[in-house]
């Protein structure tokens, strides 16, 4: 019988695409999906490292993986991804159990570390960094569904002094236009009808003359691509260009992730993130200028070493200013070989905990806000799944990313119906089935 696999993934979306990518290796050398972790004969986790909290849920994953392996010690552990590059010594040292390490360049050897680890017991290593690797060549296995993450770029050449990804992912590289181009037309062509675009530094895009917004134009043009997503972005790299395509094409979704990390100008010189308050406030001013009812999220750190109550007060008047649709709000954790994990002054824990509750308060009615601002409005939105409340209901997305709630009615799953939005109550919409005709 042919072995099988199980994997777990952890972190961003790209992690997802990498699991896909991983899962369809698998598949050419003939492993099947293990349908729980007990059964499987080799389970993989692909791990993150962006935050303290991540690692800690990896953490204690790999401890039930060793208690799987001392009751059936022919199973194999692999740890796929960040952590394996950046923590390669811990897991070799303190989980022997571990059998595969490889990094997030390094997954075309996966076959052959894996035929290797049956004739040899030592584990089986290798997080090489590489400079070209964009797995341009390779096809990952996707579930069915609506939305296919197509990964185009790989990498961070951004060194914000709090992240560990250009560590644990490398320098920045882009696939070919022809490549993102034919497999998203596979996806297209096995029912995939969302393409949302993936990159650390998706914006960044750069393949022999060709930038991030010509990128997007050729994947607007693709038969039967009903709506286009990307993320994540960096605000330098969000140029005119890029907002006249998103203008241009309405299957490319209005909606923009614009990670802030903190209001202060001081911070942010300290983070490098290359912008300061004044031009942050000027691009959010002019995205919505070009995009009208566009939905803008953001990421917000507290509580950065040196963050003194005065800069922690800038953070809030940009989120006063800008009023984001919605945030994902985190307190700073450092990590282990970045800039930021050598400064010294650093804020206390409960004075971190009290700012992250301050900015979700904020968000809170942020969202609600915005939310509200869309009553009355008839969105495209694209039938996602049933709602969890009521079989009677769908739940998809508007455009600018808000999710709606609405009567079914004669709409299916992946169709376009155009939806009135009647309520704004918690992150949710709900909203009234206006008709079934296809948009874009
Ligand atoms: N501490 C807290 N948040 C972090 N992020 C990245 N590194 C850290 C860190 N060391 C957040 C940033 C980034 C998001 C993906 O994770 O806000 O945009
Ligand atoms: Fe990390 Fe900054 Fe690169 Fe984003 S742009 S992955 S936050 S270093």
């Amino acid at each position: 019988m042919n072995p099988s696999y199980f994997i777990e993934t952890y972190g961003c979306q790209m992690n997802v695409a990498d699991s896909e990518l991983v899962e369809g290796l698998l598949q050419k050398q003939g492993y099947t999906q293990s349908k729980s972790l007990e059964a499987a004969d080799v389970i993989f986790v692909n791990t993150c490292s962006v935050r303290e909290h991540a690692e800690e849920k990896v953490h204690s994953q790999l401890g039930r993986y060793d208690l799987i392996k001392q009751k059936r010690p022919d199973v194999l552990i692999g740890v796929l991804g960040c952590m394996a590059q950046s923590l390669k010594h811990d897991i070799l040292e303190n989980r022997p159990y571990v059998d595969i390490v490889l990094g997030p360049d390094s997954y075309r050897r996966l076959p052959e570390l894996l035929a290797r680890k049956q004739t040899i017991a030592k584990s089986q290593v290798d997080t090489t960094l590489s400079k070209f690797e964009v797995y341009d060549d390779l096809f990952p296995s996707r579930k069915e569904g609506i939305n296919a993450w197509i990964s185009i770029m790989r990498g961070c050449d951004k060194f914000c002094t709090f992240c560990i990804v250009p560590f644990t992912r490398g320098r920045e590289r882009s696939r070919s236009i022809h490549g993102i181009v034919s497999e998203v037309k596979q996806a297209v062509s096995e029912g995939f009808v969302e393409i949302t675009l993936l990159g650390q530094n998706v914006n960044s895009y750069k393949h022999e003359g060709k930038e991030f917004h010509d990128l997007l134009e050729s994947v607007a043009q693709i038969d039967g691509v009903k709506r286009i997503r990307y993320t994540s972005p960096h605000p330098q790299d969000i140029t005119d260009p890029l907002l006249d395509v998103m203008a241009t094409y309405p299957n490319i979704c209005n909606y923009i992730h614009l990670p802030l990390q903190a209001g202060a100008d001081s911070i942010l010189k300290r983070m490098n993130r290359t912008y300061t308050k004044e031009q942050f406030i000027r691009l959010a001013d002019r995205i919505r200028q070009k995009l009208p009812n566009v939905g803008i999220s953001t990421d917000i750190i507290v509580g950065f070493p040196g963050e003194k109550t005065s800069d922690f007060a800038e953070t809030i008047d940009v989120m006063n200013h800008v009023k984001f649709d919605s945030a994902f709000n985190f307190k700073y954790s450092p990590r282990r070989g970045t800039k930021a994990a050598e400064y010294d002054d650093r804020v206390p824990e409960d004075e971190k905990q009290a700012r992250l509750i301050k900015v979700i308060e904020l968000q809170k009615t942020h969202t609600l806000e915005r939310n509200k601002s869309f009553i009355g409005r008839v969105e495209s939105v694209l039938v996602e799944k049933e709602s969890k409340r009521s079989k009677d209901q769908w739940v998809g997305r508007i455009d600018a990313n808000k999710w709606v709630i609405f009567d079914k009615g004669i709409a299916q799953i992946k169709d376009i119906v155009s939806v009135e939005i009647i309520e704004a109550k918690g992150v949710s919409l709900h909203g009234k089935l206006i008709n079934k005709a296809e948009a874009a």
